[in-house]
């Protein structure tokens, strides 16, 4: 390592030596720990200039190398402040788990060593650990021994898998007249999942919602009885463990009932309040999540997870296999009989990262009880919150928290009401201290206190409601001058 100094030291080719590897890394683990370090000095919010900046960050194919510490710089200072600051202490906007350190060096690790699990026998030991990873989701959801199921990038691609799954097993090859049920609260990406599962377009028949957004378990049985009686198949039941507008839970063991007299597969959409059943809480307001043939989980929402991990998890993992197992000469060789599993095997995917270390690393260096403590803290979080907005006047609950979001209301109703709540949410978010998002709820604008992220504490509640007191204010609307 003679004679490279500065700037020489920081341009290399595809395969730096030991010394560059070790001092490139150090400099982005340094720019990476003052980033978060300074989370809570940070706004919640900073999306001023962002549309102009982007439109400049088009660029044209670098053929020489650059200076990876200008890049660093450039990248910290210039792109990645200009955005939603997921990450932050002050995230309570849409489902946002805030993303644990621990996960990003597992990664680390994982992408530097670069090993293939696809399929067990490449690397029977470190599929074995992502198979933990899996067994231990469907412990936590109460599924029985022998349950499993595959990490995906998310949700969407879970519940891909789920309706490929029961679609090939209750309809085989000919699809015509599939009928999905969920309730009118669902995802988009159920809708999403069903049609590029190839079902015909209005395959999703959303069904209608009681007081509290749950699935109306009467419409559901006219919805089925109508189909049945105009030559509807209907094969798929989607029950939601928590919605993303209120975390409404539907009351899945009805669901598991209603679902064995129809002889329809029941998958519960868990991504968001899945891993509630850690604690006692989500554990009763989750029940009946444990009797469905399969369910989604997000651990980059309620495991603080980063982006890019979900899972699927089912009873069938034969319905799994049978929906997505290929097979072909040049793969053959690496099949792994007696294996725990294939992954490739299960789902759509063949080449993808190791995902199952970014589960594996934190939950083995902190805990699962530092897991369901934090959730808990999120349960008793949303309380408080829907306790102080109770207190506030002009305001009303949408509904009282089933798990940790809060949505309300103005009390007024009609579109001066709404066109008032979204300007309330715009001011809350300009001060920049939290971000809250908003949502429509048959007709009326809310607004969503989603309290999800390890990050997000008492603090950040207090500030959402001074915040919002602000606005009210700003509005005209005298939060000291009326009572409820
Ligand atoms: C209830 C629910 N289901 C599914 C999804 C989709 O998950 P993903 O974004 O991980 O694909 C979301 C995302 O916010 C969600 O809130």
């Amino acid at each position: 390592m003679m004679g490279r100094s500065g700037e020489d030291e920081r341009l290399f080719g595809l395969e730096p030596d030991a010394d560059q590897m070790r001092a490139f890394a150090e400099r982005a683990v340094d720019h990476v720990v003052r980033h978060l370090a300074s989370l809570d000095g940070q706004r919640a919010v900073d999306l001023d200039g962002a549309v102009e900046r982007a439109a400049h960050a088009r660029e044209p194919l670098p053929w020489r190398p650059s200076d990876y510490e200008e890049l660093f710089r450039h990248l910290f200072d210039e792109v990645i402040p200009k955005s939603i600051n997921t990450a932050s202490p002050g995230m309570l906007s849409y489902v946002q788990g805030g993303g644990l350190f621990h996960a990003a060096v597992a990664d680390f690790v994982s992408l530097a060593v670069n090993r293939f699990v696809g399929y067990a026998a490449a690397a029977p030991v470190l599929a074995e650990l992502e198979a933990n990873v899996v067994r231990w989701f469907c412990e936590i959801l109460g599924f029985p021994a022998g349950a499993g199921g595959v990490l995906t990038s998310g949700g969407s691609v879970g519940h891909l898998i789920a309706v490929v799954a029961a679609r090939t097993k209750h309809l085989g090859d000919d699809l015509r007249g599939a009928r999905v049920y969920a309730s009118d609260q669902l995802h988009h990406s159920i809708e999403k999942a069903a049609l590029v599962a190839g079902l015909p377009r209005d395959a999703v028949r959303p069904i209608a919602t009681d007081a509290r957004y749950r699935i109306e378990l009467s419409a559901l049985d006219r919805a089925i009885s109508e189909d049945r009686a105009t030559g509807r198949r209907p094969f798929l039941l989607v029950g939601t463990g928590g919605t993303t507008n209120t975390g409404a839970v539907d009351d899945l063991t009805a669901l598991r009932g209603l679902a064995d007299r129809e002889g329809l597969w029941l998958h519960v959409d868990g991504a968001y309040g899945g891993f509630f059943r850690l604690t006692e809480r989500g554990r009763a307001a989750l029940q009946g999540i444990e009797t469905a043939d399969s369910v989604v989980v997000d651990p980059h929402k309620s495991l603080f997870l980063p982006y890019g991990t979900g899972a699927v998890l089912t009873r069938h993992v034969e319905a799994l296999r049978h929906a997505h197992e290929l097979h072909s000469d040049y793969v053959h060789a690496v099949r792994s009989e007696g294996a725990s599993v294939d992954f490739a095997s299960i789902s759509p995917e063949l080449s993808r990262d190791c995902r199952g270390l970014r589960v594996w690393l934190p939950m083995k260096m902190v805990g699962a009880q530092a897991f369901r403590d934090a959730l808990d803290e999120k349960l008793d979080l949303a309380s408080y919150a829907a306790d102080q907005l109770r207190g506030i006047p002009y305001l009303e609950l949408a509904d009282e928290p089933q798990l940790s979001t809060v949505a309300f209301h103005l009390r007024d109703k009609g579109d001066a009401a709404n066109q008032a709540t979204e300007r309330i949410l715009e001011r809350i978010n300009d001060r920049g201290r939290v971000h809250l998002s908003g949502t429509v709820l048959r007709g009326r604008a809310a607004i969503r206190i989603c309290v999800l992220s390890f990050r997000v504490h008492r603090r950040a509640i207090d500030a959402s409601l001074e915040d919002l007191k602000d606005a009210l204010a700003e509005e005209k609307l005298d939060v000291s001058q009326r009572t409820v």
